[in-house]
């Protein structure tokens, strides 16, 4: 009896400068228990021969910890985005129908599966997703904190800027300078820090002007695709909410 197989179409492209190279090629390979995406394509990297047994390129594509930790292996999987190591085959292909595998549409192409996120770390420097130390003498301990409030930025600490927020965002698009909702989060995670709450007020300013919290169009599509089922709506709220007081409280006080 031969054994089962998957079988996956992948859009290739060797150059982002040779929109003609764009292709499908299709790929059997043979399912183990559990397989996950991430699993079938690195069966592909020993073995990139196509269905039609012509022996290719191996398919060019980012993994790091096999452990949806690392956000490096976000693509589209039928069309969704999401995490290569987190999709099992069975879950998305019970019936052995193929599966098509594309990459991130709303990033700039590097080459078959591969885009360039760097955006992401481009909106963090937006937002100024970090604690400010002045200077590298010894400060002291910082504030005590409670275990209550240490658990709960934990929970929400939890982003590997995989960018399925921003692929899923309507908002992101060329041209838009929207910094998105996992730039926006980290700035309601910082402002729980009582060491990045010092510098709460400079970030919301920068959420309060062409491509801040306002350019939401709040269709939450980023809530239903984080891997990580990080709160971005509430976060998005939260920070809609800062921005607006910090603008009225400048109108009738004339302060922040
Ligand atoms: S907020 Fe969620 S979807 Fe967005 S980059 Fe972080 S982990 Fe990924
Ligand atoms: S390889 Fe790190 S999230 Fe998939």
């Amino acid at each position: 009896m031969s054994a089962r197989q998957v079988h996956l179409r992948v859009l290739r492209q060797d150059d982002p400068g040779l929109p003609g190279s764009r292709r499908w090629e299709e790929f059997a390979v043979p399912l183990r228990p559990r397989m996950t995406v991430a699993d079938a394509l690195l069966h592909l990297q020993q073995h990139p021969v196509t269905t039609q047994g012509t022996e290719v390129a191996p398919i060019a594509w980012e993994v790091s910890c096999m452990q949806e930790s690392c956000g490096a292996c976000a693509l589209l999987i039928n069309g969704k985005p999401g995490i290569a190591c987190g999709v099992f085959i069975d879950t998305i292909s019970p019936t052995g129908k193929p599966i098509s595998l594309a990459p991130l549409s709303g990033f700039p192409l590097v080459r078959d599966l591969v885009v360039d996120r760097s955006r992401m770390a481009a909106d963090l420097v937006q937002v100024r997703a970090w604690t400010q130390l002045d200077g590298l003498h010894d400060q002291g301990p910082g504030p005590r904190e409670s275990p209550e409030e240490q658990r709960e930025r934990q929970a929400l600490s939890r982003c590997i800027s995989c960018g399925i927020c921003l692929e899923a965002c309507p908002q992101i698009h060329e041209g838009s300078a929207f910094v998105g909702p996992a730039a926006i989060h980290q700035v309601r995670l910082l402002k729980m820090h009582p060491t990045g709450a010092m510098q709460a007020g400079e970030r919301l300013e920068r959420l309060m002007g062409e491509g801040g919290v306002a350019d939401c169009g709040k269709a939450q599509n980023c809530v239903e695709v984080c891997p990580q089922r990080l709160p971005l709506v509430t976060s998005l709220a939260v920070l809609s909410r800062d921005t607006s007081l910090r603008l009225i409280r400048r109108w009738f006080l004339g302060a922040d």
